[in-house]
C-alpha cells in the first residue's frame, strides 16, 4: 500500500489557482521532499493531504484513506508540523505533549513514557517544566516535532522544519 497517493490534486482560492492539479505517490518508509518556490503550493498541498483544507478537484488517499471522506482516519494516521508555530506559549512543554497525547487518546499507561522519549529525541528533556513562551524559536520548534512524532504516526508531515533551527539540530532532524 502507498503511504501517499495524490491524484490531480488541485487547489483554487479565490482566482489564485494555489495548487494545480498535482499527482504523485510515496512509498511506506520513504522519506519525500517537496520542493518549490514560494507560493508554489507546498503549504497548501500538505494542508489537504492533513485535511485540514478541501480540495477543490481531484484526490488523495494516505494509506489507502480518502482525505476527504475518511479523515478521521487519516488524522489517526499522521503527524504534522504545521510552518506556523502553534503551540500553547502559556503552558510548559510536558503540559503540550500530554494535552496532545490526550486529544489523541494515549492510553494513561504509555503516556508519560512516550512524552518523555520524545522529549528526549529532541533534547528538551531538561527543559520539559519550563513554559514555551520561555523557550527560543528552535526549542519551539523542536518541540513541535517531539508533538509530532508522539502518537507514533505512520506518516509525518513537516511543512518547513528546519526553519529556525540551527546547524546541529538541522543534522540531527
Ligand atoms: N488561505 C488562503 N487564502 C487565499 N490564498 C491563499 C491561502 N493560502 C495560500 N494562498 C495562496 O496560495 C498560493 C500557494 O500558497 P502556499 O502557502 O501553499 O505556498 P508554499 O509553497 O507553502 O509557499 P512558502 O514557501 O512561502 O511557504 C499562494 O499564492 C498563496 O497566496
Ligand atoms: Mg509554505
Amino acid at each position: 500500500m502507498k503511504a501517499i497517493r495524490a491524484d490531480n490534486l488541485t487547489k483554487i482560492f479565490g482566482r489564485v489557482l494555489a495548487v494545480d492539479h498535482i499527482s504523485f505517490e510515496v512509498e511506506e518508509g520513504e522519506v519525500f521532499g517537496f520542493l518549490g518556490a514560494n507560493g508554489a503550493g507546498k503549504t497548501s498541498t500538505i494542508m489537504m493531504l492533513a485535511t485540514a483544507l478541501n480540495p477543490t478537484a481531484g484526490t488523495a488517499t494516505v494509506f489507502g484513506y480518502d482525505i476527504t471522506k475518511e479523515r478521521g482516519k487519516v488524522r489517526e494516521s499522521i503527524g504534522i508540523v504545521f510552518e506556523e508555530l502553534s503551540l500553547d506559549i502559556n503552558l510548559t512543554a510536558k503540559e503540550n505533549l500530554d494535552f496532545h497525547a490526550r486529544l489523541y487518546h494515549l492510553p494513561k499507561r504509555v503516556r508519560d513514557e512516550w512524552i518523555s522519549q520524545a522529549l528526549d529525541l529532541v533534547g528538551l528533556s531538561d527543559r520539559q517544566n519550563t513554559l514555551v513562551k520561555y523557550y527560543s524559536g528552535g526549542m519551539q520548534r523542536r518541540l513541535e516535532i517531539a508533538r509530532a512524532m508522539l502518537n507514533a504516526p505512520r506518516v509525518l508531515f513537516l511543512d518547513e522544519p528546519t526553519l529556525g533551527l540551527d546547524v546541529q539540530t538541522r543534522r540531527l532532524l
